[in-house]
């Protein structure tokens, strides 16, 4: 590996749990194949294998938020129409930049896919999910 290749893995912490088991579990799991695109294009293993990991990451986050909506359509969540519209525009940046990253790989595209990554999780993770699940939560309980 070449000294100015920065790791940028996401850490899972209990920070990230929301409460809402099904959601927990595919969070983790969309951070694990983060953490393995981030590595993939960080050794420049082999970009067809990045390729791969790209849709992968694309086709959990698809179904991950159609999970999530249904979550929030059956719990009839007051915000829901707010994060539907987060969740449209995280996806359409991403598949933008994946398709153009596709046909040809480079630094910029790279890189915006790598900070669309990191926002979804650090932002939208913690503030919005987390916010969704505390209200649906607290309602249960009432
Ligand atoms: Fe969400
Ligand atoms: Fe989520």
């Amino acid at each position: 590996m070449t000294g100015s290749a920065v790791d940028q893995s996401i850490i899972w912490s209990d920070d990230f749990l929301i409460g809402i088991e099904e959601l927990d579990y595919e969070h983790r799991c969309l951070i694990e194949d983060i953490n393995k695109l981030y590595r993939e294009l960080r050794e420049h293993v082999d970009m067809g294998r990045a390729k791969v990991t790209l849709g992968t990451i694309y086709s959990r986050i698809q179904s991950h938020f159609a999970l999530e909506e249904n979550v929030m359509v059956s719990h009839k969540y007051a915000h829901y129409a707010q994060h539907k519209s987060e969740h449209d525009h995280l996806l359409d940046e991403y598949t933008e930049r994946m398709t153009k990253f596709d046909r040809n790989p480079n630094l910029e595209d790279q890189k915006a896919i790598e900070d669309i990554l990191r926002q979804w999780i650090v932002d939208h993770i913690l503030t919005s999910d987390k916010k969704m699940s505390l209200m649906i939560t607290s309602e249960k309980r009432t």
